[in-house]
């Protein structure tokens, strides 16, 4: 077999990654039965002695891109997902390239310093304390992980008790009070880090699916709390002002899931929202959603910075610490992507400002796509502070089949849930690629999906 020539390979993925973004204002947004059905092609047996590297990128390309997501489109707006700025794709090519493990300063000088300037440039755009650390891991349901480990270790310690030397098992219970929206990975991370799911108090929630601060019950120095900034259906924030402030008086220690709003901090016309968020004890953040890295960037923040390292410590004869950043204290993993690349590149190139319009920006297409719908007859099930849109059409069944109809459109898509106990649809606004034509056009396919879910009988 001759040896792959990286170049001719690097060269004929821009090629094809070229026809890839040529491709994407013409293309359905979701890959067609055809294109999927075509997948099946890449199913072979594993052979022994292997192809030719470019024979097998140009059936990557010929039968994976067309079954592709059009994320990096301007009319995806399914779940709470992303879009790739160029800034952050070009970075990421580069990097890959460079191939560093970011665990040790002692593997990548490069990006031991990218990630010590990305904590400096978040914990300043956050506004949170001076000495607050960060960690990059692959996204929310890990930097989650790492905080709430933090926040549940330290609450711990206090108590004299040691739980990374003596596990859970015999030791002092903490209360532990999220809201009834958290989202799923906050129930799944809690039940990681053994303290369960059942055991929790689940506060009542308001119509927008706001904490009810009334119905709190009393913090004390063994409460693990969490915050939402973004609940994932609604976009609506938690009183965090409110809740920090009693958490602090207290003693107990709140973590606030910001995976898609914590970003309203960025912008002088959301600040309202994050108000009082820097007063928790730690945060997680998806750069990969409102921030519109590549995908996967997540980041955990802590105020309490030795209880994090405390809590994700692991040592070992040949590891080699440096004076500077060993990336690896601040996250579950050891060997890890260079993801500070994109980040520091994103972020370096959109500076405050950018970053600040990216995120109104946003919110201003959410609002623009509510106005529009709610015109056309159509309910609009939250209030729209943020990036998320609830729709629901005269009934759950014709909603559903409006949804089925507007996925099978190609022309945009969104996906379903259930609020209030009603089906709706939910429009996520998270790319820097969203037009405003963009918008008009996806108004008009869920009208036309409408009427097509209204002439089929039930
Ligand atoms: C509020 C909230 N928390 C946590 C997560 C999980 O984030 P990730 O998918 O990056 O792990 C999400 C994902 O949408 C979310 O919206």
């Amino acid at each position: 077999m001759e040896e792959p020539d990286l170049k001719t390979l690097l060269e004929q993925a821009l090629q094809y990654s070229k026809e890839y973004i040529d491709s994407m204002p013409g293309r359905m947004v979701y890959p067609s039965e055809e294109a999927i059905w075509n997948l099946d092609g890449l199913d072979v047996p594993l052979s022994l002695e292997g192809y030719p590297a470019t024979e097998t990128l140009a059936l990557l390309h010929r039968q994976g891109s067309p079954a592709t997501v059009a994320q990096t489109g301007g009319r995806y707006f399914g779940f709470v997902n992303g879009g790739a700025h160029p800034a952050g794709l070009a970075a990421r090519w580069l990097a890959d390239t460079w191939d560093q493990n970011a665990a040790l300063y002692a593997m990548s000088p490069v990006v031991s310093k990218l990630e010590a300037i990305c904590e400096k440039w978040l914990v300043d755009l956050f506004r949170l304390p001076k000495d607050s650390a960060m960690g990059l891991v692959s996204g929310t349901s890990t930097a989650l992980i790492c905080g709430l480990v933090a926040g549940r270790n330290h609450l711990l310690e206090k108590q004299g008790w040691n739980v990374s030397e003596n596990g859970l098992m015999g030791a002092p219970e903490l209360n532990v009070v999220i809201s009834e929206h958290a989202h799923a990975t906050v129930l799944k991370a809690l039940s990681l880090i053994g303290l369960g799911r059942r055991k929790v108090f689940k506060v009542p929630c308001d119509d927008q699916g706001r904490m009810k601060i009334e119905a709190l019950p009393e913090f004390n120095s063994f409460t693990l709390v969490v915050a939402g900034a973004g609940e994932v259906n609604s976009g609506s924030f938690d009183d965090m002002k409110a809740i920090c402030a009693r958490a602090n008086s207290a003693g107990a220690w709140v973590h606030i899931d910001g995976a898609f709003g914590l970003w309203a901090g960025a912008s002088k016309s959301t600040y309202h929202l994050f108000d009082g968020a820097e007063q928790a004890n730690s945060w997680s953040v998806d750069a990969h959603k409102t921030l519109n890295v590549p995908y996967d960037c997540g980041i955990v923040l802590c105020r309490n910075r030795s209880s994090l390292i405390s809590s994700l410590h692991a040592s070992g004869s040949y590891i080699q610490w440096s004076e500077n950043r060993d990336g690896m204290l601040y996250t579950t993993e050891m060997s890890r992507r260079a993801r500070a690349v994109e980040l520091w590149a994103v972020l370096r190139t959109l500076g405050r400002n950018g970053i600040e319009s990216l995120v109104d920006q946003l919110c201003a297409r959410a609002k623009l796509f509510a106005n529009l719908l709610r015109d056309a007859g159509f309910k609009i099930m939250n209030d729209v502070t943020f990036n998320q849109v609830l729709i629901a059409g005269a009934s759950n069944d014709e909603t559903q089949r409006t949804l089925e109809y507007l996925q099978k459109s190609g022309v945009c898509w969104c996906s379903g849930s259930v609020w209030k106990q009603q089906s709706v649809i939910r429009i996520s606004i998270c790319s820097w690629m969203t037009s405003e034509r963009d918008v008009i056009l996806s108004a008009e396919a869920f009208i036309e999906a409408r009427t097509m879910a209204q002439s089929v009988k039930p």
